[in-house]
């Protein structure tokens, strides 16, 4: 039973002016990762789709490099919060007239997008020379990263602001988020758009949220400007999942010029050093998972989430970490959970319904079948690949699903917003692929 079709038809329907909104009501602009995901899919069986949408993206890219987490290609429309307005995004220089953006961006899944539709249309001379023309702007975006967000030249760059990492309100940021301490007085009014939209269980908390709107108006201050946020920020995290795929993306990057006779030199060399420390500041032995860095408060967050599950999908770990990490993944299966649940199962934190907090999310199935894939893990990446389609078949095509079997035997709907196109456009990509 696939349901190639209703998916097509989905991503049709959220199709805007050129690209794709990841939901008709909830979010009604671009955001950044869903169109790599969604263009992914698209380029499967209309090409023009899909380089249209990564255009699009790349049309809110700033003088700096940024490429912004939301694009509001459209001014009129009023329901969604932040919007443009609050946002700002004139106070900086460099961000464009038109589209307006956000200040913040998300995580750099371009340079993984376009190796693969290069791969997939090798015979394709106007998709070959659409990569050449974006290929620079995905180097500046990257450079961007390493300029501004990497003040101790690691070859690590921080995120000053959850929503960044796109795992919003992950239990990981429940640590640093405790030593924010904000004034009522020092954050603006606001009236939150989601919680009548969504379900307010299957939401971030009223307290949470407040904390976010301080760190938005932090960065507003500083211009969105990496530099002075570095210093000022309460909240700066080093986030493992956000470093693996920008390393992923860095070598998609090498490949590409390797096979379109591009230079890499620059980017050669962020990814040796990015490489070279990642290990050392993500892996925690004891966990036997990666997991993030608090850089403000020097020390690593010691949980068990779905990000650490992603530097596979970059080649980092070794065969004995690989093997660990696919070991958790098999006993979380054999205990009767569908996956990648995007929390640790065991902790307190844990919540089955809440967004980042427990709930299925298909593109992170996506990454982590390929990363399985290609460590060799045939078996445990068949089953992430299967969960994921099997929850879209039973619950439609929504943003995330419940991960426990017996619960999931009784339900018929899945979480968070409905019709969602990053959702529809894995779910033909993976049908797709052998
Ligand atoms: C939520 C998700 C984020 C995603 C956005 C649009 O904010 O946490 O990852 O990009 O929705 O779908």
């Amino acid at each position: 039973m696939i349901k190639l079709d209703i998916a097509k038809q989905i991503i049709n329907n959220n199709w805007r002016d050129g690209f794709t909104v990841p939901t008709n009501r909830l979010y009604p602009f671009q955001w950044m990762w869903d169109s790599g995901f969604v263009a992914l899919g698209t380029s499967t069986y209309n090409i023009k789709m899909a380089l249209s949408e990564i255009e699009k993206m790349f049309s809110g890219q700033w003088d700096n490099g940024m490429l912004p987490h939301i694009l509001f290609h459209s001014e009129k429309e009023k329901s969604y919060f932040p919007n443009y307005d609050f946002w700002n995004s004139r106070v900086n220089d460099g961000a464009p007239m038109r589209p307006k953006s956000s200040g913040i961006t998300q995580p750099a899944v371009y340079g993984f997008v376009l190796r693969e539709i290069l791969k997939n249309h090798w015979g394709n001379d106007d998709v070959k020379a659409f990569v050449k023309h974006i290929f620079p702007k995905v180097v500046k975006y990257h450079q961007f990263l390493y300029n501004y967000r990497d003040p101790y030249k690691e070859g690590i760059f921080f995120i000053f602001h959850p929503w960044e990492s796109g795992r919003d309100n992950s239990p990981i940021w429940d640590e640093p988020f405790s030593h924010i301490q904000i004034e009522q007085e020092s954050i603006p009014d606001y009236r939150r758009r989601d919680t009548s939209i969504a379900n307010a269980e299957e939401r971030p908390t009223k307290e949470q949220y407040d904390k976010y709107v301080y760190l938005l108006e932090l960065g507003k201050k500083y211009k969105y400007d990496g530099k002075e946020i570095a210093a000022e920020s309460p909240f700066l995290i080093q986030d493992n999942m956000m470093n693996a795929i920008l390393i992923k993306s860095n070598q998609s990057l090498i490949e590409i010029a390797g096979d379109l006779d591009l230079d890499a030199g620059q980017i050669t060399e962020w990814q040796a050093l990015s490489t070279s420390n990642f290990d050392s500041k993500f892996w925690n032995d004891d966990l036997e998972t990666y997991v993030g860095y608090d850089l403000r408060n020097q020390k690593q967050m010691r949980h068990k989430e779905i990000g650490g599950l992603v530097p596979m999908f970059a080649g980092l770990p070794d065969k004995d970490k690989a093997t660990k990490l696919n070991n958790y993944l098999k006993s979380l299966s054999e205990r009767g959970y569908y996956l990648c649940p995007s929390f640790d199962v065991d902790s307190p934190l844990f919540d089955s319904r809440r967004y980042w907090r427990g709930p299925i999310w298909p593109q992170m199935n996506w990454m982590i079948h390929i990363g399985l894939k290609e460590n060799g893990f045939i078996d445990t990446a068949g089953i992430v690949k299967n969960d994921l389609i099997t929850l879209i078949n039973k619950l439609g095509f929504y943003e995330y699903f419940e991960a426990r079997k017996d619960v999931v035997k009784d339900q018929t709907k899945g979480y968070g917003g409905s019709d969602f196109s990053w959702t529809a456009s894995t779910y033909i990509h993976l049908n797709s692929m052998e």
